[in-house]
């Protein structure tokens, strides 16, 4: 893990908080990852018809639903499910669909040069710091005429949560996403051919913040900047929270916009 530590920048988490919070959500991710079971399945989708992979990668697999759904139109023989991540990789390998679970990192990934022709990737890279250096090691990995599809999330994602922190202390609450236009022109400047990006906006709606904030804790996905503030929350800082987060509540609840960047990318060469 020591390697896991040195590939961190300034203003993203720590990868070894990322590891160990998604392993200490594994067992509680399935029952709240409703909406990652979607952008899961319209990623899939947008893989092209005619794409055969003898073997493909689902990178930052979680639980493995995006494995399982591979290896369903694939088959599981040449399958390959990476995480960095031991324990969503315990709760994934039992569940199968992929013929190796391996612990890795998508800005250095443990595979060789030219070696795989699909690499999938669902909800996972927007905690990569370096996006360029995920981009040039899913390119070193396929081989040519390869496919890389991904699904992240951009700025604008829990814009209600990060505003109504904003009102009350003015600090980094929320995950700090990038800019829609940073990941296009990283993936213009990949050397892969981009076939698809496009960003589509899903918003969820809550009874109250408290379901968001459990539901985030649950996934693994709460915040983890460096920056948030250390300790307990003081019961006036959160009443001020509820109050301000109070002022965009919908018919539907309280709502949480998710910005999810969809793409696919062909490495011709
Ligand atoms: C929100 S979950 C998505 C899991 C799964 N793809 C899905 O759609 O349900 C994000 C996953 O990405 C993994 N992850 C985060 N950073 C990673 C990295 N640098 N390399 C590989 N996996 C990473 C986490 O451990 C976690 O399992």
């Amino acid at each position: 893990m020591t390697d896991l530590a040195q590939v961190s920048l300034p203003g993203v988490p720590d990868k070894r908080q990322v590891a160990a919070s998604f392993s200490r959500a594994a067992a509680s991710y399935d029952s709240v990852a409703a909406l990652q079971r979607t952008v899961a399945d319209t990623l899939l989708a947008q893989l092209p018809t005619d794409l055969r992979p003898q073997r493909w990668l689902d990178l930052g697999c979680g639980t493995g639903y995006c494995t399982r759904a591979l290896a369903q139109r694939y088959g599981a023989g040449q399958g390959l499910a990476v995480d960095l991540a031991e324990g969503m990789l315990r709760h994934a390998r039992p569940l199968g669909g992929a013929a190796h679970f391996i612990a890795g990192d998508a800005e250095r990934l443990p595979l060789a040069t030219g070696s795989c022709d699909l690499l999938v990737s669902s909800l996972a890279l927007q905690w990569c710091g370096d996006f360029a250096r995920v981009l040039a090691e899913a390119r070193r990995v396929l081989r040519p005429g390869g496919v890389l599809a991904f699904s992240s999330l951009c700025v604008g994602t829990l814009q209600e949560l990060q505003a109504s922190w904003q009102a009350v202390d003015g600090h980094v609450h929320v995950n700090r996403f990038r800019a829609l236009s940073t990941y296009q022109q990283l993936c213009a400047d990949s050397g892969m051919r981009v076939r698809a990006l496009q960003v589509q906006p899903q918003v969820l709606h809550y009874p109250d913040v408290r379901s968001l904030t459990g539901e985030l804790k649950a996934l693994g996905a709460h915040n983890l900047n460096p920056g948030r503030p250390g300790g307990l929350t003081g019961r006036e800082r959160i009443r001020a929270l509820l109050a301000a987060y109070e002022g965009f509540r919908q018919p539907q609840g309280l709502p949480a916009t998710y910005q999810v960047v969809y793409a696919v990318l062909h490495k011709e060469f």
